[in-house]
């Protein structure tokens, strides 16, 4: 093939369709793929012609081997195209089109032990994934990883928004838009807007027993892959052959390609589980919020919260307000104590003397209601495991068919038996927390049971091969509001649009339409921003996280968050700017209806709502949720709302307002027809 290319630049031909080179389907980006001078692996990106990701090496460092990093040779180059569609059992949106260009060369090491890798690239129109393929190899029969050495080299600055890696809150952090070249390490999604106005965000897809990767900045905007420590020194054992997940780099113009974007669901494998018609999406309510207020307690005693009684209370207001679900945490035994960052003590199939598990579910199927299961395990890793499949095997037979998790523990901090049966230590994203999340998957889905792990490992997509993987946390979610320490500023929902949930769906929690904290706290937002969140932040299964009695309150509030849906035919992001503002509209999967959210940051503006999506020709009823004239998420006005109902059609351009820490929600209803 060399000589190939050789020649055909000596006899004048285009060299570009030749492998080593591949373009996206609409020719834009092109990526070259190839080994220099010194055999050093490497790939470079362009779009348009102008340099994106410079000169960007490939390899790894083995604990107990040779570095495959330099003195490879090209061996062979395999070209493929992808043009196809698929559907989503649910989602952002219902039918996913996968277009892209694949080139995949095999690289062999010119020593003895002759190891080969293949690296295997994808070019969408709107970004890039690729990933290193290791053969099964008698030169290297086990690999131990010491680290990824793939960099990605930026050709140019602009600005970064992004969260550090390798600290101790795991995920729960307040974003910072910086030049590139001060960020430090960085978990991904990590997004920026280059100094031309190129929009890009970095990930990974497919994260399966391998360790999740961080940005670390080496120099300039050169930055290099870093991945999650492991308590065994390798940060990655495999044995035969195995791939590393796909690295994702997201390309725009601007925000839209990035949030619209589904290179990460198509690098993902499709769907494992068969039909997974027995989840539905859904919104719930639950015996949460009372405790994050310190109203009640998850431990035992006087001010337990999950008694009987007050399930039974949820579960009536439930069943009155059309949510299908209720969460209950603190049922089981385990938190009297110094659960955090511990768990030996949790059960997970006994309750505390004053909550009857069978009663309450019971009591729940005979409203319509079903029960959401909460499985704490304070980072316990091996405490889980072992009562997993009884834990699981409880909760089917009660018809719970959704359970949340938990691993609160700082980063580094989570429990898992070590080879001699002695405790070791692990992150929330190295290797053995990665496995076990899909343990857990996998189990609850052989039980039809839906999970919702928080504090869990980022989201790579795999929610397209097990669909019961719903959501997850894994970001500064509302319960930061209820503690404020210090609460999520007014940026902090348009900086995670634009980050963590380009991953996938947040269990973000939103509906405290109280807007009150813990001690009467007051939450930077207004109330119609309430509203906007069920829109904005996308989950399958959306929380109404305020105490019951204040949602009823609210009476025309909580009517629109019974009635938005939690499943989409479509999602678009109409408008929006990398961390100040995002206004989307989505259409019901069940429904011809759409509903439209715009969220701001603390700065108020206006937001042009352009209804060409609709139908053309259909005319539509729009009830609008919008602040108040007067209204200010940072000041005593910040429950002023305005509803009001229009006729719109797909020709009309609304413009609306939206407060300090403010947003709008609008639920557009086809009329007649
Ligand atoms: C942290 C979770 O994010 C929160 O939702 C939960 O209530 C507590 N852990 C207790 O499990
Ligand atoms: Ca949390």
């Amino acid at each position: 093939m060399r000589f190939l290319i050789a020649l055909a630049l000596l006899l004048g031909f285009p060299v570009a369709a030749l492998a080593g080179t591949v373009s996206s389907p609409d020719g834009r980006i092109s990526v070259t793929l190839d080994a220099d001078g010194e055999g050093i692996p490497y790939y470079s990106v362009s779009r348009d012609g102008k340099p994106l990701l410079a000169k960007s090496n490939l390899g790894f460092n083995f604990t107990d081997a040779d570095p495959m990093r330099r003195n490879f040779e090209v061996v062979t180059e395999d070209s493929t195209s992808v043009d196809t569609r698929w559907e989503q059992p649910w989602g952002e949106r219902r039918i996913v089109a996968d277009r892209h260009e694949e080139l995949a060369v095999t690289f062999r090491q010119r020593d003895a032990a002759a190891r080969m890798i293949t690296v295997r690239m994808r070019v969408f129109d709107d970004g890039i994934g690729f990933r290193a393929e290791f053969p099964e190899q008698a030169s290297m029969k086990v690999a131990n990883i010491a680290d990824e050495l793939t960099e990605f080299n930026l050709a140019q600055g602009g600005q970064a928004l992004w969260i550090p890696a390798g600290d101790w809150n795991r995920y729960e952090y307040l974003y910072s838009m910086t030049p590139v070249d001060a960020v430090s390490t960085a978990h991904t999604p990590i997004t920026m807007v280059l100094e031309d106005g190129t929009h890009l965000s970095f990930h990974e897809a497919a994260l399966v027993d391998y360790a999740g990767m961080w940005l670390r900045r080496l120099d300039g905007t050169r930055f290099r892959s870093q991945l999650a420590p492991s308590s065994r020194g390798a940060k990655v054992v495999r044995e035969g052959a195995f791939t590393t997940p796909w690295r994702t780099v997201l390309i725009g113009d601007g925000p839209k390609a990035l949030v619209e974007s589904n290179i990460s669901l198509n690098l993902n494998e499709p769907n494992k589980l068969g039909d997974v018609s027995w989840f539905t999406p859904h919104k719930y309510i639950g015996i949460w919020w009372e405790m994050h207020l310190e109203n009640s307690s998850w431990a035992s005693g006087e001010k337990h919260g999950a008694t009987t009684g007050n399930a039974k209370k949820h579960i009536d207001f439930a069943a009155k307000h059309g949510f299908r679900g209720v969460l209950i945490e603190g049922w089981n035994k385990g938190w009297d104590g110094t659960w955090f960052g511990n768990g030996r003590e949790f059960s997970f199939t006994e309750a505390y003397p004053d909550f009857d598990l069978e009663e309450v579910t019971r009591y729940a199927a005979k409203k319509g209601v079903r029960i959401i299961g909460h499985h704490e395990t304070g980072g316990n890793l091996g405490v889980y495991e072992a009562q997993l499949e009884e834990a699981m095997a409880l909760y089917a037979r009660l018809g719970v068919d959704a359970v949340k998790s938990g691993y609160v523990a700082d980063a580094g901090g989570l429990i898992a038996p070590g080879p001699d049966g002695k405790d070791v230590f692990e992150w929330h994203d190295g290797q053995r927390a990665v496995q076990h999340h899909l343990e857990v998957v996998k189990t609850a889905a052989r039980y039809k049971i839906a999970v919702n792990p928080h504090e869990p490992v980022k989201d790579t997509g795999l929610r397209r091969t097990y669909p019961n993987w719903v959501s997850r946390e894994g970001a500064r979610g509302m319960e930061y509001q209820a503690w404020g320490v210090p609460a999520n500023l007014p940026d902090h929902v348009p900086n995670l649009i634009y980050t963590r949930m380009l991953s996938g769906p947040m269990d973000y929690t939103p509906g405290v339409l109280s807007l009150k904290g813990r001690g009467g706290r007051d939450l930077p937002s207004t109330l119609a921003r309430q509203l906007a969140l069920y829109v904005v932040l996308y989950s399958p299964i959306q929380m109404a996280a305020d105490l019951p009695e204040e949602l009823e309150k609210y009476p025309r509030e909580l009517a629109f968050i019974s009635q938005v849906p939690a499943d989409w035919a479509e999602s678009l992001l109409l408008d929006g700017e990398v961390g100040k503002f995002a206004l989307f509209a989505r259409k019901d999967r069940n429904s011809d209806a759409w509903y439209v959210g715009g969220v701001t940051d603390s700065d108020a503006r206006e937001m042009a709502v352009d209804f060409g999506f609709l139908d053309q020709g259909r005319k539509y009823r729009a009830t609008i949720y919008r602040d108040g004239a007067d209204a200010d998420g940072l000041a005593d006005t910040r429950h002023q709302i305005a509803i009001e109902t229009r006729t719109v059609t797909a020709g009309d351009v609304m413009t609306i307002r939206a407060a300090k820490a403010g947003g709008f929600a609008i639920a557009i209803v086809p009329v007649g027809r």
